[in-house]
């Protein structure tokens, strides 16, 4: 039964899959309100929902673009702004914030004087994800359009969204009229109503956005010392480019100009040359058993010297996590992709203290640990029940070994409880790892 499980788990991960396997309702919403007509077209207030539960939009943050169907241009904003003034050489007298026909929308950053705000804008253009914080999972900007319709039958919907930013990766549909939003006023006792509303959703695809994985887990355990790496060429093979231009070495000479070398290739990201070439490692460590409990640690590795994580987060898929009972230096939430099962949870880190995951080098790590309740009737070290069924980093599915290569139980004793010789044998096996990993 177990085996079935793995080998459907892992056939998922080689799979390319269309739209992402545990958050398949997943979208940012983009809702356009009219809220009143002007002489030649009216103000909309654009609300940017990301219900993804845990994909987030980190630095540099959101950037939309439409086409405007007519020949609208954009009087002026406030929250927002467009990146392009355009051609406004036609307009006399006031010249509008943009006349593109296809505008590029950023948010404004935080410190915006407050004449230029309206709730929820000026974050930079940073989404949290929905599980991680609902509140901050919302922007908005206003704009007066002008040469638009000023009436619900003239207006024309702007057409081809498009998430430029954090793109690849998002599509967008067309616009669809919907039920007008209703306000309410700050004492509760009116509501209004939008003149007409709009929506756009857009989803995500792992597929879309990038062909190679990001990030590969490694597992140990106490009771073997053998540490399972991750898979070899989990995200890239060492000097299929030449080597020195994908990765660099953590001792070479010139790491910190290699690093610092914001030349042509300072998109791009450099990692450490590993066997696995990703950016991010997770470690899973079995570190005890208790007789009621075993307790496991995680570790996240940034291996990538040109990146900072704010707000990373992960998911991880265990049975045990139906009876999580403690965790420590990490944020938690249990979370049900597939409705009933409770075997899913988010892990995400302290604001101020571990939410920032630094580029690699010696503090470019965080870590925690679980301690997980057992059940005499499903918990077992055997056929690696104990090791996670599937990991994301920031919504991205980790690359996991295979599953005949997890540690395996010593042939004795395997279900006795911790000995003296196990915790010896848990920080020799903690130790080389750190001297190693
Ligand atoms: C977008 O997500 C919201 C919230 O999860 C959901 O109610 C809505 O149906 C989704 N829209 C589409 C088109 O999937
Ligand atoms: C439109 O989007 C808003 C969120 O921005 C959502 O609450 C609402 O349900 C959506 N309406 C429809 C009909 O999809
Ligand atoms: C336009 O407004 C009229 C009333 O002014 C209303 O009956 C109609 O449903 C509206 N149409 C749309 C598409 O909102
Ligand atoms: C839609 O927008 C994208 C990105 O801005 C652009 O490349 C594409 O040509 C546009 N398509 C249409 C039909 O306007
Ligand atoms: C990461 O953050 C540290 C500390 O804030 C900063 O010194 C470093 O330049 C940042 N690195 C990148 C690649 O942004
Ligand atoms: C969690 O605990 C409940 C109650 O003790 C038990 O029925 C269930 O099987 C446990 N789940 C796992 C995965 O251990
Ligand atoms: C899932 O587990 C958590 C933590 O044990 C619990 O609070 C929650 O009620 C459970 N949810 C379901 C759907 O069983
Ligand atoms: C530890 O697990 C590995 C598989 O990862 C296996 O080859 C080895 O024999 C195991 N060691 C012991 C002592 O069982």
């Amino acid at each position: 039964m177990f085996f079935f499980f793995f080998i459907l788990s892992s056939t998922c991960f080689t799979s390319t899959e269309a739209y992402d396997p545990l958050d398949p309702n997943g979208n940012i919403t983009i809702k356009w309100d009219i809220k009143s007509w002007d002489p030649d077209g009216y103000l909309a207030v654009v609300t940017i929902n990301n219900f993804q539960q845990y994909r987030h939009i980190s630095s540099p943050g959101w950037s939309l673009g439409w086409t405007w169907a007519k020949k609208e241009v954009i009087w002026n904003m406030v929250g927002g702004q467009a990146t392009e003034q355009g051609d406004c050489s036609k307009f006399k007298g006031n010249t509008p914030h943009c006349c593109k026909k296809d505008p590029t929308i950023v948010d404004l950053l935080p410190g915006t004087p407050y004449n230029q705000q309206i709730s929820n804008c000026c974050k930079g253009g940073v989404l949290s994800s929905w599980a991680q914080d609902p509140i901050n999972a919302v922007a908005a900007f206003q704009l007066s359009v002008g040469r638009a319709g000023t009436t619900n039958k003239t207006v024309k919907l702007p057409k081809n969204f498009t998430l430029k930013a954090p793109g690849p990766g998002y599509t967008c549909g067309p616009a669809k009229i919907v039920k007008p939003t209703q306000f309410m006023t700050g004492d509760k006792r009116r509501v209004t109503q939008a003149l007409m509303t709009w929506n756009v959703t857009c989803t995500y695809s792992q597929f879309l956005a990038q062909k190679t994985p990001t990030c590969c887990v490694s597992l140990s355990s106490f009771y073997n010392d053998t540490i399972v790496p991750c898979p070899t060429c989990s995200c890239g093979c060492q000097g299929t480019k030449s080597q020195s231009d994908n990765c660099v070495e953590p001792d070479s000479p010139h790491l910190a100009s290699v690093v610092s070398n914001l030349g042509k290739n300072s998109l791009t990201s450099l990692v450490q040359c590993t066997r696995h070439m990703c950016p991010i490692k997770v470690h899973w460590h079995i570190k005890l058993n208790y007789k009621e409990y075993w307790r496991v640690k995680v570790t996240v590795t940034n291996f990538n010297y040109r990146m900072n994580y704010s707000d990373w987060n992960l998911v991880i898929q265990h049975p045990n996590f139906e009876n999580l009972t403690e965790l420590f230096s990490f944020n938690y939430k249990s979370i049900t992709p597939y409705g009933t099962i409770n075997d899913t949870a988010m892990l995400w880190g302290i604001k101020f203290y571990n939410d920032f995951l630094m580029q690699a080098g010696p503090i470019g790590n965080v870590q925690s640990e679980l301690l997980f309740r057992k059940d005499k009737s499903t918990f077992t070290f055997e056929k690696g029940w104990a090791f996670p069924t599937r990991i994301y980093f920031n919504g991205d599915n980790c690359v996991m070994p295979p599953p005949d290569a997890y540690p395996w139980l010593p042939n004795t004793g395997s279900r006795r409880e911790v000995s003296l010789l196990a915790m010896m044998m848990v920080s020799l096996v903690a130790l080389v790892f750190y001297a190693f990993a």
